[in-house]
């Protein structure tokens, strides 16, 4: 079976909060996965779907030429495919098609997976918010993704081909 991205509906929530529960420390609520579906006119969110079983997710909010990304979770059986740079690259294709500029999110400073994955794919560090967390205490660090000719809209479809090399981001 493949891997396949689409849009979040609210049958997807009672997975989704499955992975959530398994993934972060202060889980979202179904309430606030619902409001964003119904509500918030700025979200948009991806599951990836292994058959009928959701296996990842991700959201974002686009405000002009910004994005932020609210949160990606892949479900612990799934991790290490390939999941989860799938549902940033979606993100950021959708963001790039709603006339996004650039990108960024907030990551426990101890996360070094999502760190790693987010470097990956040109996301670099511009600063910390301190105490972020209200669970530890933890820092987050904030980070930024500038989008490039390549993948301005004339791009888009090239993206999924287009990842950036470690230090080209333009915040270095
Ligand atoms: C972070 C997370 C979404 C990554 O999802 P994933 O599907 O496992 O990631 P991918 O398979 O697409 O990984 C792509 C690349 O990211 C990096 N990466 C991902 N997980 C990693 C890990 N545990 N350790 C080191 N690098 C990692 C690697 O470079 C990897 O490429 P490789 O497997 O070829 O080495 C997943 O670990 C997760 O759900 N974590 C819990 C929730 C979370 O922390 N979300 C982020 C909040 S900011």
């Amino acid at each position: 079976m493949e891997y396949a991205i689409r849009p979040m509906r609210e049958g997807d929530l009672d997975q989704v909060l499955e992975i959530e529960a398994l993934s972060f420390p202060i889980p979202w609520s179904r309430y606030a996965f619902a409001s964003e579906l119904k509500e918030n006119a700025f979200a948009y969110y991806l599951v990836c779907q292994d058959g009928e079983q959701v296996v990842g997710y991700a959201g974002m909010w686009v405000i002009l030429d910004e994005a932020h990304i609210t949160n990606v979770a892949v479900h612990p059986d799934h991790r290490r495919r390939g999941v989860g740079q799938m549902l940033m690259l979606a993100l950021e294709e959708a963001a790039l098609a709603r006339g996004a500029t650039r990108i960024t999110l907030e990551v426990r400073v101890s996360n070094t997976a999502a760190q790693q994955l987010y470097e990956m794919l040109g996301y670099r560090r511009t600063g910390v918010r301190r105490a972020y967390y209200t669970d530890n205490k933890e820092d987050a660090l904030i980070m930024w993704k500038v989008f490039t000719c390549l993948e301005s809209p004339a791009g888009i479809g090239r993206l999924g081909r287009s990842v950036p090399k470690k230090g080209a981001g333009l915040y270095e």
